[in-house]
């Protein structure tokens, strides 16, 4: 971990804010379902002090168990043997969507905004329970049962619902791969998973465009032996797109096939219920192991008291189900307390800037929730839409995936929340399942760029980076760890235990460590600082810089690279690659348009082996890279060059080429 951008804030003198009266009154019940700080206080202590009973009861509440547990939590967080609803079993599919056809078919579950908003729907309870179980009876068919994992690698619409759900209703467990990657890294991830069924569609549409996802899993399950079967779901219908027969069959004629119903299966609480793949600091990407009983109780649980979100709600995410906040948000939130959720499968700019608030118009959603770089880029270039819709349905605006600065939470509660609204930035990980550290809506004063405090369950804790200790009281820095074990935690990494536990529970022993760097103020509020690691943050998407250095590395130009994160005013973070040719002679073309070519050919390496929200902002060639004795490149001084810091290098003496700096201010100079 490196310290250099280890910032120590002052104290932040930011007002408190309390809930506006509009809030309430907008509120179905007049009232929050947490009342008041005292109340929050009151169950967060006895979620700390006994969580068995805290948590035992929470379960029994908001879910419906096949066969009730008998004993709520074993395992420590030193051992990495967390369990949670032990001998309980569950079906997450039952839970979403089952119990609320029964209770109420007619209800929406679904609201389909599709990129053409020529092609929207709305899909009940009733109607998503026959869809999922036509689908659940074609992977039943192929062999597909409890303990398989299965791809998806769908764009967000209701067919990514109802595969994850379909797969989910068998005991089997999803691996949603986000449809941006390349197909190398959607490889890698269906190998990883060892997954036997794909289920993926045609094309996507968004922003207009077409987009061939069919033929980047051709590509990438090319030889891949383990997939036995691929299910594709016409999204376009276009009869070009190849089908290899025996291995790729249409979505709509197998579903034809089936039956409308086929029961669920139920799984233990902590059988896994989801993979999902995200970047560390280093090496490949991590499968993220997800349990049914406890991830889904974080899910439901947070969604009803961190958003206050009542049943005749609607619950709008932005976030696409590829990454966690589709799958907790957009899914299984939304969905366990039998709340619609809608489906955007589109961007804030098309057809025009207006698409978010028109959304909100049309279906009158009480619950917005985005990532700050969405904000970002309307207030810069699509303000003046807002004030053509009227979207006083909102109740609860969140923030989500990066740090929201003061100046943009303000914009937020007043352009968009028309100060009626409670913002909720809302602080987690992949790893955590669902929200770590939130406001919970209605119940106590928010601050602007602050995450606020834990919810119930969250143990937070501020470590000396530097000793290990953790800092007690008020107005400390460090970095952000968890004291105790909390439902939606991830249990693991798929097949590499040993990795889960060198990540997240040896760096300080008996603590989860989030790899974020963070303040407790004086109020007791928490503020996320970002990442003490080589992670880094573009748009909301997490990647690490060392991923990025793998695929710029194999081009065979490309002697030795670095990649380091700096703040940019749209994307929050951007990709700043630092590289060294292996024939210096061509850092001095003849023709400099070569050296642009390169560039060029560099960053698109990048986008074929990730993906396109990957992209270096800037690709610079320069003779040598700054390095300790060792040999250690020192990023630190990268990142402070690009981020026009140069008068703040800090301490060179371990630097063995010095010569280096002044050409490397020159190299950055000459690119921005
Ligand atoms: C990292 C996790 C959580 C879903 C989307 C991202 C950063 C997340 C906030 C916030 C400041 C935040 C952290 C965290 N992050 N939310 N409200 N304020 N930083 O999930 O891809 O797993 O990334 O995103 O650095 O560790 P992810």
């Amino acid at each position: 971990m490196t310290m250099d951008h280890l910032i120590v804030h002052e104290a932040h003198n930011v007002a408190m804010r309390d809930t506006p009266q509009h809030f309430y009154d907008k509120q179905p019940s007049r009232g929050s379902y947490i009342k008041n700080k005292d109340q929050y206080t009151e169950w967060y202590n006895q979620s700390i002090n006994n969580p068995e009973q805290f948590f035992g009861n929470m379960a029994r509440e908001y879910l419906h168990w096949d066969k009730d547990f008998t004993k709520t939590l074993t395992g420590s967080l030193e051992k990495g043997d967390v369990a949670w609803f032990l001998n309980g079993e569950l079906n997450a599919c039952y839970n979403c969507v089952d119990r609320h056809a029964f209770a109420n078919p007619d209800k929406i579950a679904l609201i389909y905004e599709a990129d053409d908003e020529k092609d929207n729907y709305k899909i009940t309870f009733n109607e998503l329970l026959t869809r999922i179980c036509k689908v659940a009876g074609v992977l039943q068919k192929w062999g597909v049962k409890k303990g398989d994992t299965v791809g998806i690698y769908l764009p967000m619409t209701p067919e990514a619902i109802i595969a994850m759900l379909a797969v989910a209703r068998l005991g089997a467990i999803h691996s949603v791969i986000f449809a941006g990657f390349s197909a190398g890294s959607l490889k890698d991830r269906i190998v990883d998973a060892g997954c036997k069924v794909v289920i993926t569609c045609d094309e996507g549409k968004r922003g207009g465009k077409t987009v061939n996802i069919k033929r980047i899993v051709d590509e990438g399950l090319n030889g891949v032996q383990s997939v036995s079967h691929i299910l594709v779901f016409q999204r376009t219908g276009n009869p070009q797109v190849p089908m290899t027969a025996g291995r790729d069959y249409y979505w709509d004629a197998e579903c034809a096939k089936q039956r409308s119903y086929i029961p669920c299966v139920p799984i233990n609480a902590e059988d896994p219920l989801f993979l999902l793949y995200t970047s560390g600091s280093t090496g490949s990407p991590k499968g993220v192991v997800h349990t049914a009983g406890g991830y889904l109780l974080g899910a439901a649980l947070t969604t009803r008291f961190v958003f206050d979100l009542h049943p005749e709600d609607v619950f709008f995410t932005a976030g696409d189900v590829g990454w966690i906040t589709g799958h907790t948000y957009a899914l299984y939130g939304p969905l366990s307390l039998g709340t619609s959720s809608i489906i955007f499968e589109s961007t804030p700019a098309y057809p025009d800037y207006g698409r978010y608030w028109r959304i909100i118009e049309r279906y009158q959603a009480t619950h917005f929730y985005v990532a700050p770089t969405a904000m970002r880029l309307i207030k810069k270039v699509g303000e003046a839409e807002i004030s053509k819709y009227n979207i006083s349905s909102l109740r609860v605006l969140g923030s989500v995936g990066e740090p929201i600065a003061p100046d943009l939470w303000e914009w937020y509660n007043e352009k968009i929340g028309n100060e009626n609204c409670v913002i909720c930035d809302t602080m987690w990980q992949t790893e955590s399942g669902s929200h770590l550290i939130a406001p919970l809506a209605g119940a106590f004063p928010t601050k602007p760029g602050s995450a606020t405090l834990p919810f119930f369950g969250i143990n937070a804790a501020i470590i000396d980076p530097v000793n290990g200790q953790e800092l007690t009281g008020n107005d400390v820095e460090g970095v952000l760890a968890i004291k105790s074990p909390w439902p939606s935690m991830a249990r693991s990494v798929w097949n590499d235990h040993q990795r889960y536990m060198e990540t997240y529970l040896k760096p300080y022993p008996g603590f989860y460590f989030t790899g974020d760097n963070a303040g407790r103020d004086h109020d007791g509020y928490y503020w996320i600082r970002g990442r003490a690691d080589d992670v880094v943050n573009v748009s909301g998407h997490r990647l690490s810089t060392s991923e990025i250095e793998v695929a710029l590395s194999e081009h065979p130009a490309v002697s030795e690279c670095a990649a380091v994160g700096i703040a940019d005013d749209l994307t929050g973070q951007a990709i700043i690659a630092f590289l060294a040719l292996k024939n210096e002679e061509m850092e001095h073309p003849a023709n400099p348009e070569d050296l642009q070519l390169l560039r060029r050919e560099l960053i698109m390496k990048v986008r074929g082996s990730i993906g396109p929200f990957a992209s270096p902002k800037s690709v610079i060639i320069v003779e040598d890279l700054p390095r300790t004795r060792s040999g250690k490149i020192m990023r630190r001084v990268l990142r402070k060059i690009s981020s026009n810091e140069a008068e703040e290098l800090g301490d060179l003496s371990t630097l063995a080429n010095p010569e280096i700096v002044p050409k490397l201010l020159s190299a950055v100079d000459a690119q921005f």
